[in-house]
């Protein structure tokens, strides 16, 4: 979409956080500087568009954040902007504040919002965050990495007492309905078992047998990691006691996976999505997400972006079970 040259720029955080997005924040408001264009952080998602609820972005103000978890704009998930009128309120707030445009930072829902709120005429461009990677236009999105490394270290820790007592843990790790982040994170801690959404389960097979297998080649103890969408680790720990007769100990790392500082992989990729987002309104595009597609940055129009999808990589799968539970006694 051509445009008007841009002069005043908004940005928000929306929907669940994730570490890194402080870091697009930064990149937004300093890239948005160097193209001479004033930076207004609105607060709280979507509803600080409606409410006028924001907060000047100079230089100053996003100093020191680059390596902060959460997020500085606060985040929500606003109802109100789902409605037409709320959205109206949001289109007369970047009227009475002078925006120009707008960057979104967020996931799926945060891009079905910018693309009602372009239908009204005002340009936006997205940034993809979400600890879930789940976002079909782009192969990574912001926190991911963060998120698994926080996983790993709980896990890790949870692995020495495990060994201790010679226990089997059963673990349940975010990602809505997505099984990247378990997939991800079990191949990395040489889990005993991955329970993930795209695949159906058969528990004899892919638990029971794998704790059998497992305790036959010598091993004492036994990590299962299960993906929130695949079932409740503690459902998934009783059927266990039930099948093998061990006592399992339930983790659910829950909001944990949230938090903390984003890892060089977050900060950067944030830093550079913030930087072409910007950049974009400055050539006088707007309309799109920002993506990242087999490592570079592409955009893609939102609407396009939010039919887009993206598939759990089963040969990952495959080398889990191939290294994790060589079936090396058959
Ligand atoms: O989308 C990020 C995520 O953390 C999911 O992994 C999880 O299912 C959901 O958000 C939790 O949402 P809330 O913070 O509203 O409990």
């Amino acid at each position: 979409m051509m445009q008007k040259t841009i002069k005043r720029i908004g940005v928000l955080t929306s929907g669940g956080d994730s570490p890194g997005m402080n870091a697009a924040v930064r990149a937004v408001a300093r890239t948005a500087q160097h193209f001479n264009m004033e930076c207004i952080g609105i607060r709280r998602g979507w509803q600080g568009l409606i409410n006028s609820d924001f907060v000047i972005l100079d230089a100053a103000a996003v100093r020191h954040i680059l390596g902060l978890g959460g997020t500085i704009l606060y985040t929500a998930r606003s109802d109100e902007f789902m409605t037409e009128k709320g959205r109206e309120k949001a289109v007369g707030t970047c009227k009475m504040l002078g925006l120009d445009g707008i960057v979104a930072i967020g996931g799926d829902g945060t891009f079905r919002g910018a693309l009602e709120l372009s239908r009204l005429g005002v340009p936006v461009m997205g940034v993809p965050a979400t600890i879930d990677n789940d976002i079909g236009c782009s192969n990574y999105t912001i926190g991911f990495d963060s998120a698994c490394n926080t996983a790993i270290d709980c896990i890790d820790k949870l692995r020495d007492t495990m060994q201790s007592h010679e226990r089997c843990s059963v673990v349940e790790v975010m990602g809505r309905n997505a099984g990247f982040l378990a997939l991800y994170v079990g191949i990395a801690v040489g889990a005993t078992a991955v329970l993930v959404p795209e695949r159906e389960v058969d528990f004899e097979e892919d638990v029971v047998e794998r704790i059998r297998q497992a305790r036959l080649s010598g091993v004492t103890h036994f990590m299962i990691v299960v993906a929130e969408g695949a079932g409740s680790a503690i459902e998934i720990g009783a059927k266990i006691k039930e099948a093998v007769g061990i006592d399992p100990r339930v983790t659910v790392l829950g909001h944990i996976q949230r938090g903390g500082a984003p890892t060089g992989r977050d900060r950067e990729t944030a830093t550079r999505m913030g930087y072409y987002a910007v950049k974009a309104f400055a050539e006088g595009r707007s309309g799109s997400v920002i993506c990242t597609q087999d490592g570079k940055i592409t955009e893609i129009p939102i609407e396009e972006a939010l039919k887009m999808e993206k598939h759990l990589q089963m040969y990952r799968y495959e080398i889990l079970e191939a290294i994790s539970s060589p079936r090396g006694l058959k």
